[in-house]
C-alpha cells in the first residue's frame, strides 16, 4: 500500500512541474504587416462565392460572403516583401453597417515563423478606424496562441472596393 501512495505522490509531483513549466516559457510576440484585399486586380486575391437573394439590395450588402487568399507584406506597397497570406473567409453579417464576420488564418511564409499559422476569428466594423478581432489560436511556432489583432485601414478605394489594411497583432504562445 505504501508503494501505491507513494508512486501517487510521485505522479502528483511531476504533474505539478509540468503545470508550472508551462507558464514560464511563454513568449509574447509582436507582428506588424499590410494586408491586400484585392477584390478588382489581376489576379483578384479576394472573391465574392455566395449572396443571399437580398444582398443586391441591402444597403450594408447582407449575406454576401468572400473567400480571401490576400497577401501580407511588410510595407504598405504591394510589391514589398511577403511575409505570408491571409486565407480564409469574410461575410457581410450586420444590417445596419459594414460590419464583416472574419473567419482567416494567417498563414506564414517568412523568417522564424515560416509555416506556422494563427487563426483570427472576429467582428470587423470596416469603417471604424480600429477594429479589435480575437485571435483563437495556432500552430507551429504559435502553438497555444492567443491574443488580439487591431485592423486599420490605410488605404479604401470606394470605386474597386480594393483595401490595404495595416494590422498589429500582439499574441502570447508557448
Ligand atoms: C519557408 O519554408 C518552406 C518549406 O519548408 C521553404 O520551401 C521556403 O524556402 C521557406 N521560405 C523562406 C523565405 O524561408
Amino acid at each position: 500500500m505504501a508503494s501505491v501512495f507513494q508512486l501517487t505522490v510521485l505522479l502528483l509531483s511531476f504533474s505539478l512541474l509540468i503545470s508550472s513549466s508551462v507558464s514560464d516559457d511563454e513568449k509574447e510576440t509582436h507582428l506588424h504587416f499590410y494586408f491586400h484585399d484585392i477584390v478588382v486586380g489581376v489576379p483578384p486575391t479576394a472573391m465574392r462565392i455566395a449572396k443571399a437573394t437580398t444582398t443586391d439590395v441591402s444597403l450594408t450588402g447582407f449575406g454576401a460572403l468572400v473567400m480571401m487568399d490576400d497577401p501580407l507584406t511588410e510595407e504598405p506597397d504591394r510589391n514589398s516583401k511577403l511575409i505570408g497570406k491571409a486565407q480564409g473567409m469574410y461575410g457581410l453579417a450586420s444590417q445596419d453597417e459594414a460590419g464583416l464576420l472574419m473567419a482567416m488564418n494567417l498563414v506564414f511564409v517568412d523568417g522564424e515563423f515560416n509555416g506556422s499559422t494563427l487563426s483570427v476569428l472576429g467582428r470587423n466594423a470596416v469603417f471604424n478606424d480600429v477594429r479589435e478581432m480575437p485571435v483563437i489560436g495556432g500552430s507551429g511556432k504559435f502553438r497555444f496562441a492567443r491574443g488580439y489583432a487591431l485592423a486599420k485601414t490605410h488605404e479604401f478605394s470606394l470605386l474597386t472596393g480594393n483595401a490595404v489594411v495595416e494590422y498589429n497583432v500582439h499574441i502570447r504562445h508557448e
